[in-house]
């Protein structure tokens, strides 16, 4: 089954075909990082003009990269949400017009779901059921996976995403968005523990999580050593912050894992591309004889691929939409 999968939730506009829910034929992308980076972050309206100006192109280049004609395919996919609402808008009312102009079967796929199918098409014999870590820019969840469709949230950041976090004390420090890719390279020789910051324990629901202390705590760090005369060891609070991240995160991915009884732990998401996050989830995972399965770096930020590889299970499992189909800034799993 040929798949022709779009992705328009943020910042990257995204065409693939996917053959069966794991055979990406194509893959075209076309991202506004350098657009939004004059600002410091991604500008809804600027988002949502730019999918309107590629995705057309974009969706021959997946047709002619795969190889296939407009008749060889067989369902369209499409983010319908979560993510920015002007940006989604124009994916959804894309695959709604391709799907009714080929008689198609229109699939509607959750970002964050397909976030961990990236996942099905890196590692053939991945399958459910799996605790999943999904770190991304709007989002970071752990995600009880019993079957390709069958997931529940077991805990959620309260407030920012690890991404968010990472983007936002970067932004502080004059890094280029988005920034966590040079807070790893900044981090890069920096002493993890030079500067304290705070971990955050959560009242209720222990595998819930919170970015916000953290980023204020080292939002702070930098304007007070700065307002004092002092030199900040830029390396080192990247290195102080990534590690504070990664605490966060890692013990309850583990602690998660176990309450499932799950053996095999899965990362996705943008942030799922960090080495120190890889690194600490590869050490963990090794100390409690987990199966980890680390996403290419590839496929770690938005792409279509993904989303045609969980649209395959999604169809399977029954899930349709005709031309009523909307689009969700927040939706549940
Ligand atoms: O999954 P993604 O591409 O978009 C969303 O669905 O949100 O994730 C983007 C996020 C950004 O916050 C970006 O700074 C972060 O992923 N990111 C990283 C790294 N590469 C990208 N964060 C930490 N370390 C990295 N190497």
């Amino acid at each position: 089954m040929n798949i022709l999968a779009f992705e328009s939730s943020c910042d990257e506009t995204a065409a693939a075909v996917v053959r069966d829910g794991r055979h990406v034929l194509s893959d075209a992308i076309a991202s506004q990082a350098d657009m939004h980076a004059v600002y410091g972050g991604v500008v809804p309206e600027i988002a949502s003009r730019k999918h309107v100006e590629v995705i057309a192109a974009l969706t021959d280049k997946a047709l002619t990269g795969a190889g296939l004609q407009k008749s060889d395919i067989d369902a369209v996919a499409v983010t319908y949400g979560p993510g920015l609402i002007g940006a989604l808008l124009v994916g959804v009312n894309f695959a709604k017009s391709v799907a009714f102009a080929l008689q198609k079967p229109l699939i509607p796929v959750h970002h964050l779901r397909g976030h961990i199918a990236a996942n099905y098409i890196a590692f053939p014999e991945l399958e459910p059921p799996f605790l999943a870590l999904c770190i991304s820019g709007g989002n970071s969840m752990l995600v009880d996976v019993r079957g390709y469709t069958d997931m529940s949230v077991l805990g959620a950041t309260r407030d920012d995403a690890a991404g968010e976090c990472f983007d936002k004390i970067a932004r502080v420090l004059g890094l280029p968005y988005p920034g966590g890719r040079p807070m790893q390279d900044l981090a890069e020789g920096g002493d993890d523990a030079k500067y304290p910051l705070p971990r955050a324990k959560v009242a209720g629901n222990d595998l819930d999580m919170s970015f916000s202390g953290l980023k204020t705590a080292a939002v702070n760090l930098i304007h007070n050593t700065g307002q004092k005369g002092e030199a900040l060891d830029r390396s080192s609070l990247a290195a102080s912050v990534t590690a504070a991240i990664s605490d966060e995160l890692v013990p309850r991915a583990m602690e998660a894992a176990k309450r499932c009884g799950h053996r095999v732990l899965v990362a996705a998401g943008g942030v799922a591309a960090n080495k120190r996050i890889r690194a600490d989830l590869e050490k963990s995972c090794a100390e409690d004889g987990i199966r980890l399965y680390l996403p290419p770096l590839s496929l770690c930020g938005d792409n279509g691929a993904m989303i045609g590889a969980q649209a395959y299970y999604e169809y399977l499992a029954g899930a349709q939409a005709d031309s009523s189909l909307n689009a969700y800034a927040t939706l549940e799993w």
